[in-house]
Parts: C-alpha cells; sequence; structure tokens
C-alpha cells in the first residue's frame, strides 16, 4: 500500500530492510475500508493525507462527523467553545440524544426488523433483540422509571450482571434525560456504596443475582449492604430478575421491575428528552490517586459524535458485520463500544453474559462460531489467558467469517498480539490496539484498517486528534524516550468534569504540564511517530484490564481491625498484566500468619470485589516514607522487583 496509506505493503516491499516487524493489512481490506472511502470523498488517496488534514481543520472534521453519523432535533451553533479551559464545550446550542440515535431512528427507519443484539446467556441460551424490539424495552423501562419519580438531571445508579436489561436500562435513563452511573457488577458493598453517595442517587437498579462460571454472584445482597448504608438518601431500588433465587425485599424501598412493568400504561411509547449538547450524560467513576473514586462527566453531543465517528473508521463497521465487544457494559468499554456506538451506527453486536472459559476454554469460539462473528473487540489479559490453553481449542471452531480484531485496556505485550492475529485471526484480520481512556470517552490513538501494524502499539492519533510525548519540563521527549503522554487539543468526547469538583479535574488533567491533558500514562514514539504505551505514572494499578487506585486497596485493608497501615504496589504479573502486592504493618495485639494473610486477601475481596483481592499480603514492621509522611511505594516497587531504590524513572513519582 506505499501508494495509498504511505507505507509499503508487504514485508518483502518494505526495502530499507530494518523493520521486518510489521504487519500489514490485506489490500481488500483497505480497498474497501470506510476510512479510505472518507479519505477519497475528501480528495485524499492516503490516511496520512487525511489525518494532516484533520488536525489543520479539527472543527471542520468534527462539525462533518457531527452531520454524518448523528441527527439533531437543533442544530449547534458552535463547533467548539474554548473560552474557559479546561472548561470546553462542543456543539453548543445543538439539541440531541443518543437514544434517538441508537434506537428511535432505526426502529422507526430500514433498520427496524435488523437484529441490533443477540444475548447469549451462560447456559447457552439465545435471546434476540431487533431495533423495534429495543424501543419497546427501553420504552417500558422508560416509563417504569417515570413512575417511580426519575425526571430529566437525576442521577440513577445501575448495579447489574451482563444481561440486555443493563443496555435496556442505561438507555431508557438517557431517554428522560437523566444521568446513569453505572458500577461494574463485580465491585463489592464499599465500592457501590460510596459511588452512590458521591452521585446523590435516588433509585438504583439492581438484579436478584448474576451468572458467573455457574455460580450467582449476590447483587441483591451487595446492594442491600450498600442501599442500607445510604438509608436517607436511596427511596427505590428496582430489582431485575434473573436468578430467580430467593433474595430479601425491603418493603417500601424494593420493587420487582417485572411487576412495575405489567403495571396499566408501561407499554406506552415513552417521549425521549431533548437535551442540549453539553448536558450531562453520565457519570462513570474511576480510580484516581486518592482514596475517593473520581465521577467523570460526560456530556449529551460530543460524546456520542466521537464514539459512532471511531467506532465507524476504526473497526469499519458495515452493514453486514456482526461485532463483539467482549467488555462488560459497566466500563466505559462497554459504555461506548457495547450500548452506544454499534446501535448508533445501526449495527448487529454480540453479548455473552458469563465467563470465557464456561464449561470449557472453547466458549468464546463457540460463540464466535455460532453467530458469525466478524469483528472481536477484547482485551490482552483475556487474550492471554485463553492463549494458555493453546491452538488447538480455537482449531476446533470455524473462525473464517472473522475479518478484524481489537485491544484495549493495558499494553498488549507483543507475544499474546502474536498469538492473536496468527491463531484468532488466521493471519487474516489486523489488530486494533486502541489506546484511550473513561476520561477521553472514545478512541485517541489506534490503528485503522489500512495501518501497518507493530506488535504492541496503538501506531498514531485518531483523526482530528494530536498527541504527544513530552519531558517533566513539557519538552517533547527524543525519539524512543520515555516521557508523559499528553493530548494537546480538546476532543469532542472529553471528561468536562470530575462531579461536584471542578478543581480536582484541573488539578488531576490540566496542571502538571499546563495547557496540555495529561493522561497519566507513560509512553514512547518510535521512528515512525508509532505511539508505545508504557502504563500508568500515577497511583492507579492495571489488573486485568481493571483500573483499581492503590489508595482504594489499602483504605479497604486499614478497614480491617488488625492493621494499622497499609501500602498497595502493582508488579507485572503475566497473566493479568499486573497484579496488586501489599504491605501491612499490624496493630499491637495481632500476630502475622497465613490465616490472618488469608483473611486480609478475603476482606479486601468483599469491601472492593474479586479483582482487588490481592496476591500477596507482606507482614512488615515500617513503611519507607517521604519526610512529610507519604508513602513512598516506588521504593516498596524497586525492592520487591530487586532494581536499586533510587535508580528508578523519575516518572515513577
Ligand atoms: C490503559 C479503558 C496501552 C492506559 C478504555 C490508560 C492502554 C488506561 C490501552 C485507561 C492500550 C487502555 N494500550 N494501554 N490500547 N488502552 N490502556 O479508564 O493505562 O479503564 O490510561 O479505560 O488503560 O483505563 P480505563
Amino acid at each position: 500500500m506505499a501508494d495509498r496509506t504511505g507505507a509499503p505493503n508487504t514485508v518483502e516491499h518494505f526495502d530499507d530492510g530494518t523493520h521486518p516487524e510489521f504487519y500489514y493489512p490485506p489490500q481488500e481490506l483497505v480497498e474497501h475500508s470506510n476510512v479510505m472511502a472518507y479519505a477519497r470523498e475528501k480528495g485524499y488517496s492516503t490516511f496520512e493525507e487525511l489525518y494532516q488534514w484533520s488536525i489543520q481543520h479539527p472543527q471542520d472534521f468534527w462539525s462533518d462527523m457531527a452531520t454524518r453519523f448523528v441527527d439533531w432535533y437543533a442544530p449547534y451553533q458552535q463547533v467548539l467553545d474554548d473560552s474557559n479551559p479546561p472548561f470546553f464545550k462542543w456543539f453548543t446550542g445543538g439539541k440531541i440524544n443518543v437514544v434517538h440515535n441508537a434506537i428511535d431512528r432505526h426502529a422507526n427507519g430500514p433498520n427496524r426488523d435488523k437484529v441490533a443484539l443477540i444475548w447469549e446467556s451462560e447456559q447457552g441460551e439465545a435471546k434476540r433483540y431487533t431495533y423495534a424490539d429495543l424501543e419497546v424495552e427501553v420504552n417500558r423501562f422508560a416509563n417504569v422509571l417515570k413512575s417511580q419519580g426519575v425526571k430529566k438531571g437525576d442521577r440513577v445508579t445501575v448495579y447489574l450482571s451482563r444481561v440486555p436489561e443493563l443496555v435496556i436500562a442505561m438507555l431508557a435513563i438517557v431517554k428522560l434525560g437523566a444521568m446513569h452511573s453505572v458500577v461494574y457488577g463485580g465491585f463489592s458493598i464499599d465500592a457501590l456504596h460510596s459511588r452512590i453517595v458521591d452521585g446523590q442517587s435516588r433509585v438504583v437498579i439492581t438484579g436478584d443475582g448474576g451468572w458467573m462460571n455457574n455460580k450467582i454472584v449476590e447483587l441483591k445482597n451487595i446492594t442491600d449492604g450498600a442501599v442500607d448504608r445510604a438509608a436517607d438518601l436511596v427511596e427505590r431500588v428496582i430489582v431485575v430478575r434473573r436468578t430467580g433465587h430467593d433474595i430479601a425485599m425491603h418493603a417500601g424501598r424494593d420493587l420487582w421491575y417485572h411487576e412495575l412493568a405489567a403495571r396499566p400504561g408501561m407499554d406506552a411509547p415513552c417521549a425521549t428528552e431533548q437535551m442540549d449538547a453539553e448536558d450531562p450524560m453520565f457519570l462513570l467513576y474511576t480510580s484516581g490517586s486518592t482514596g475517593a473514586p473520581k465521577g467523570l462527566l460526560h456530556t449529551c453531543g460530543g460524546y456520542q459524535v466521537q464514539v459512532a465517528t471511531t467506532l465507524h473508521f476504526t473497526f469499519d463497521i458495515k452493514p453486514d458485520d456482526v461485532y463483539w465487544c467482549t467488555a462488560d457494559p459497566g466500563w466505559i468499554t462497554g459504555h461506548s463500544y457495547i450500548v452506544y456506538g454499534p446501535l448508533m451506527l445501526g449495527a448487529t453486536q454480540v453479548i455473552y453474559e458469563g465467563a470465557p472459559s464456561y464449561p470449557d476454554p472453547g466458549r468464546w469460539w463457540s460463540v464466535a462460531e455460532k453467530y458469525g462473528v466478524t469483528i472481536i473487540y477484547t482485551a490482552p489479559t483475556a487474550v492471554r489467558a485463553l492463549m494458555r490453553f493453546g491452538d488447538a481449542i480455537p482449531a476446533k471452531y470455524d473462525l473464517s467469517k472473522l475479518r478484524l480484531l481489537g485491544s484495549v485496556g493495558e499494553p498488549i505485550n507483543p507475544e499474546a498480539w502474536r498469538w492473536y492475529y496468527r491463531v484468532i485471526g488466521q493471519e487474516r484480520c489486523p489488530i486494533m490496539d486502541t489506546w484511550w481512556q473513561t476520561e477521553t470517552g472514545a478512541f485517541m490513538i489506534t490503528p485503522n484498517p489500512t495501518t501497518p501494524l507493530k506488535p504492541g502499539s496503538g501506531t498514531k492519533p485518531f483523526l482530528g486528534i494530536e498527541c504527544d510525548v513530552l519531558t517533566e519540563e513539557g519538552k517533547p521527549a527524543g525519539q524512543d524516550d520515555d516521557g508523559l503522554l499528553v493530548v494537546k487539543k480538546p476532543w469532542p468526547s472529553m471528561l468536562r468534569t470530575i462531579y461536584g469538583d471542578p478543581e480536582r479535574y484541573k488539578e488531576t488533567y490540566w496542571s502538571r504540564l499546563p495547557g496540555f491533558y495529561t493522561a497519566g500514562d507513560a509512553a514512547r514514539r518510535d521512528e515512525h511517530g508509532y505511539y508505545w504505551v508504557i502504563g500508568r505514572i500515577d497511583d492507579v494499578i492495571k489488573v486485568s484490564g481493571y483500573r483499581l487506585g492503590t489508595a482504594e486497596v489499602e483504605s479497604a485493608l486499614v478497614s480491617h481491625p488488625a492493621v494499622a497501615e497499609a501500602a498497595a504496589i502493582g508488579l507485572p504479573h503475566e497473566l493479568k498484566g499486573n497484579a496488586i502486592h501489599t504491605f501491612v504493618i499490624l496493630r499491637q495485639g495481632f500476630e502475622p500468619s497465613d490465616d490472618l494473610e488469608n483473611e486480609l486477601r478475603k476482606h479486601v475481596g468483599k469491601e472492593m470485589g474479586p479483582i482487588a483481592r490481592p496476591e500477596s499480603i507482606s507482614f512488615v514492621p515500617g513503611l519507607p516514607k517521604t519526610r512529610s509522611g507519604k508513602i513512598m511505594r516506588r521504593v516498596l516497587k524497586a525492592r520487591a522487583l530487586g532494581l536499586p531504590e533510587g535508580d528508578l524513572s523519575t516518572l515513577e513519582g
């Protein structure tokens, strides 16, 4: 593709001979890609030319996208209002609702009878929803919420397993102009409680339980634990039935969804609220450097524009694709690329309820075969876990319909990349290694189907996006030098603030290198301008792609009566990417023992959720601290890795 993408077509044709590492996309794919169609339309013959135009005229580019992928009730007056940085506004004056774009317009147009969602339960039962079906379900759920007093501007917490009702509930909330705050169904009491309280949710939607690995996740019990502690706040808990096992219902507070839905009038159409582009759409909590989780706020207009645009160009969605993102809708990946993106584009997608290796490690591949999946978007940790079972398992399934693969959540190690490419993609399917964050809302650095790939690199920024790698002093880092990953200009799907704490928003993202958005990741750029994300530089640990704060783990530990002080660090782990290791100073009267170690691990799991359970607990007499008393986690990390204590990158601070 030397003539089209600015890079040569095959390794053999790559005549400077120094980079046999490039993997080139099939010419067919490049030729028919959405991104090349757009480049041609704009009069360019390569992606690079198109990209250059998009960053020279970002407002023209985004405005073009805003008219192409979404419909507006009323047109916007201004593309970007940057008069009060870092509080940027996009598409001001426009009226819009993502539910119109994701559901209403399809259900009342040519996609009416197209399958939108295929849901497979862990037991293998399949449910299909057309766009028309989803419209009915979303209306019903919205009517139920309305009957419980939910209205524009309210926050509703959703705590469910991976069931269709999770998607439907989110859409129903946004339909009414309220905001959802989805808490991942693997989190426990503390995490759920702090999110309900911070968001001030009067209504909580949960389930009786969820199925995972043939076991019931006790969603309702956990919800009770959280809501009982917020009794003054939470007025209503709506319970979706999934498992049917016995649960306690709190009279006057808890109501079954199916009973509410059967009441008269609930099947009537429910109007979709016309929102201002900058009205809040949802909160999603994420771990940061301190114990208090941050409620990241996304708004109605820019978010949906960038989500639809990135999905269209990166995953090249075509009308007959069957797309499968394996994430949970409770994370940003699921928000953007399960609930909103695919539906806005009128795609058909698969959601699988359960564990990847239930009842055996071929489950995912059987799902892909059964529904003729053409695009899989997953996480490195899952690839590594499934790789362990060998090539013979995926070989039993027909994966010939696959045409694109994706990766997200952490850097993908080249070995896992190559396995994914060779065994799952059968050397035919390029891997879209998408770098982005809960904060960014949508892809920022990512290949597209025309990009020559290097295993482990997210390649280059998306159209309209400018990034850089800077030193601590704000100077461009040299080629191949580690530095801070920054975004240079505002983008439509950026977070607008941290809920209730605009100062923290400014401080966290915009103060380290004034004028730039600092992502909290270290990265480097190679001779081809390809980005290599190294990992977090703050006190966030990525465990199996999940983002956990050291401070949250520490506060869970010190909530146990035996613990006086605690420190948590992340150390490399073969499958999980990173694992949590902790150091604990016991209170007087407690002695180290295996039993106590087990008890503390369980305690963290109970407070935060099983993913946060520490890999190890070391009982120590003291912890290294700065003069001001801050625990020096980097020293603990250096010791654990056998590195000289003073010889860590300055970025680690
Ligand atoms: C990491 C997930 C390398 C990174 C969408 C980022 C990645 C954090 C990649 C955000 C990738 C995500 N390559 N690292 N392709 N994608 N990350 O908010 O450290 O859960 O800052 O959003 O994940 O995690 P979050």
